[in-house]
């Protein structure tokens, strides 16, 4: 099957060749489209709504970021981030505006 697609791009040749970008160009929009927030979206994240989010939904249980923040990884802000985005949809913060408010109000200082 193989030869007989390698002989028909061949006769197809520019044709084919664009059809193949195309695909792959495609494939890129699909990863774009499918891309998480970044974590430049997450720490320009609303810090006040943060600060009310996490009073409402985290405090009951740590009454400060500061303990908690030590076992997030991650050596910057960016990656701490990161991390938190993909720890607390699981962890009390479904909703993603919510979520990236409070991981701002965490990394706020
Ligand atoms: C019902 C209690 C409860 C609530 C509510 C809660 N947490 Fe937690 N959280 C825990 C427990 C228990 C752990 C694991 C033990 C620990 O590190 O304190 C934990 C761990 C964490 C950790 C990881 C710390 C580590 O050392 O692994 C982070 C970060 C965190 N919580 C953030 C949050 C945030 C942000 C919210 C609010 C959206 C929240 N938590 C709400 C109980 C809670």
């Amino acid at each position: 099957m193989r030869h007989i697609a390698i002989g028909i791009a061949a006769a197809l040749g520019l044709g084919l060749g664009a059809a193949a970008a195309y695909e792959k160009d495609a494939d890129k929009d699909e990863v774009k489209a499918e891309a998480e927030v970044t974590a430049e979206d997450l720490l320009a994240a609303d810090v006040e709504m943060g600060a009310e989010g996490y009073a409402q939904d985290c405090s009951g249980c740590h009454a400060t970021p500061a303990r908690i923040m030590r076992g997030v990884e991650g050596d910057t802000p960016e990656e701490q981030a990161l991390w938190l985005e993909g720890f607390l949809p699981d962890h009390y913060a479904p909703e993603a505006e919510m979520r990236a408010a409070i991981i701002a109000y965490m990394l706020a200082d």
